[in-house]
């Protein structure tokens, strides 16, 4: 046992995301596959990366790339076979690698033989295994989508998603008593469904994954408003790992880590989503979209235009680490497959501020795979499964200069999504050999935050410049005696700030560090050049002196 409440490997933890389908292809169908996973994992060791999220690669029709399960305990063909994950698995730990998989926890496909039972007019095994009404014309309540129509039962079924999302069931936290189809969430047959995902994840966490990343995590109990009855699902869901697998880790697809940690889970992700509306699907007040500091909806604060207000990032962010901390994980990611890409009408500098802000912030980082490189967004393609104004931010890994950017053999017409097509295109190996790359710049920040404790997933954090509508932004990670101070300052133009640091005074340049420092007793005064970050390491004063 360990003094965490977390398996400790995650205070180290760095995740990387690969989108399996659009990382590497290994047999040449244009598709990239666990093989191609295997083949990488030494570029993404070199990252300095020492854990994987996995999207889901599990059978499935591939309405919603995946996202939309057939078989839960069975790899896409496309991707390979149960025996090349478990590969992963060991691949990945021989090179001391963690491997965490996609569990959609909370729908199915419709193609998955429980709902198409379900779906069925008489009364079988699956018949509640989904949330249906008692009658094509009885509503679902307010807030719940439903589907009017799907076959020969007379019902409606819940989706949490897309149209071929049916909701499994598990219950309804303050069940109606007039409509006797909600059920309660301890019903026997909604405990089943929590057996069942038990067994799932037993199932793969026993061939070697070491955790789950839980999709729309608090969409499985239905009318619970304050989510008190998803918490102690999860709570439940959590048990399990401390007493079977304390080493695995469950990490929420929630977004309101101050709800998904008391709740259970070891990591919660702030998502800074970009596309408008699509908040709403995630949060309990939709209306507060306070994760947009990143462009795209104007006003961000990283964004040269120097419009944005770091207080509506940071009082939220402070909310939620004051009721973490200790507890478990808050990430904020450089992005993912629901999202803009991070680099989307960034130029490189602005890129490396935002990287420098997101790698010195606690928590467990995350890199979308592509984001290192600062691969860009592709406008204008046709959606692709499911993925509509998402397709852009799903386009394959460009690795070097050979066809199709090394990602397939195959012939382009057969991609899986074109490559960007611009000739600037980034490439990994071109960034190889360039050491002010945004890969390189990745690799020398996360070596940073490997080499100072202060800059740990778990050390503090002690915001000294956070002013409302005003640039830069200043930090500090770990004790005011030895911590690391950051400065970010993302508007093009120069910007100075003045604060107060309770001891220590001289700072030590550890990466880059283009601005003025004037200091006197109480006072340090820093003057950032437009688009610049500065991370020193913080003396005491008296070590000079000596
Ligand atoms: C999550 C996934 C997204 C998917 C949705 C429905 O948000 O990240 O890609 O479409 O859930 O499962
Ligand atoms: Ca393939």
């Amino acid at each position: 046992m360990n003094n965490f409440p977390y398996p400790s490997w995650l205070n180290d933890a760095v995740f990387y995301e690969v989108y399996p389908q659009s990382f590497q292809d290994c047999n040449g169908d244009g598709i990239g596959d666990l093989p191609g996973v295997i083949r990488r994992l030494d570029y993404i060791r070199s990252l300095g990366c020492n854990a994987i999220w996995l999207n889901p690669c599990f059978e499935s029709p591939f309405e919603d790339a995946g996202y939309d399960i057939s078989d839960f305990y069975k790899v896409a063909p496309r991707y390979g076979s149960n025996a090349d994950l478990a590969r992963l698995f060991e691949e990945a730990h021989a090179r001391g690698m963690k491997v965490c998989l996609d569990l959609v926890a909370g729908h199915t496909s419709t193609k998955h033989p429980w709902f198409q039972a379900s779906a069925r007019a008489e009364r079988n095994e699956d018949s509640d295994r989904y949330v249906w009404t008692d009658s094509v014309w009885t509503n679902v309540p307010q807030g719940l989508s439903q589907i009017s129509g799907y076959g020969e039962r007379d019902g409606n079924y819940v989706n949490n998603f897309f149209h071929f999302q049916p909701a499994l069931n598990y219950g309804f936290a303050k069940p109606d008593p007039a409509q006797p189809w909600q059920l309660p969430v301890d019903h026997p047959v909604c405990r089943a469904t929590r057996e069942e995902m038990k067994n799932i994840m037993r199932f793969w966490l026993d061939q070697g994954a070491d955790g789950f990343r839980v999709d729309m995590a608090s969409s499985l109990v239905k009318g619970d408003p304050d989510f008190t009855a998803t918490m102690a699902l999860w709570a439940e869901m959590r048990e399990l790992y401390d007493r079977e697998y304390p080493e695995a880790v469950l990490i929420a697809e929630w977004s309101d880590p101050a709800r998904a940690i008391p709740g259970g889970f070891h990591i919660d992700f702030l998502i800074h989503f970009n596309f408008p509306g699509y908040t709403s699907l995630f949060r309990a007040e939709p209306d507060r979209d306070l994760f947009r500091i990143f462009k795209d909806l104007g006003g961000s604060f990283f964004d040269a235009a120097g419009q944005g207000n770091i207080r509506v990032f940071l009082d939220e962010y402070l909310h939620h680490l004051k009721l973490t901390e200790g507890q478990g994980f808050i990430s904020l990611p450089t992005g993912n497959h629901d999202i803009m890409r991070l680099a989307h009408g960034r130029s490189p500098e602005e890129l490396r501020v935002a990287l420098a802000f997101l790698f010195t912030m606690p928590g467990v980082p995350y890199i979308y795979a592509g984001d290192e490189i600062g691969q860009r967004y592709v406008e204008g393609l046709v959606s692709k499964e499911g993925g509509y104004n998402r397709t852009g931010a799903r386009c394959p890994m460009a690795w070097d200069d050979t066809p199709n950017a090394g990602f397939s053999t195959a012939d382009p017409a057969m991609l899986y999504l074109p490559m960007d097509p611009r000739s600037d295109r980034p490439t990994v190996a071109e960034q190889e050999n360039d050491p002010e790359s945004p890969l390189n710049l990745v690799r020398r920040l996360l070596a940073l935050r490997r080499e100072n404790a202060a800059l740990g997933n778990d050390a503090p954090f002690q915001p000294l410049y956070a002013e409302a509508n005003r640039y830069p932004f200043v930090y500090l990670r770990g004790n005011p005696d030895d911590g690391v101070l950051i400065a970010v300052n993302p508007a093009a133009r120069t910007e100075t700030c003045t604060f107060s640091l309770e001891r220590s005074h001289s700072l030590r340049p550890l990466l880059s560090s283009p601005a003025t420092i004037e200091a006197d007793e109480t006072h340090l005064t820093l003057t950032l050049p437009p688009v610049s970050f500065g991370i020193w390491g913080l003396a005491p004063e008296k070590e000079k002196d000596q």
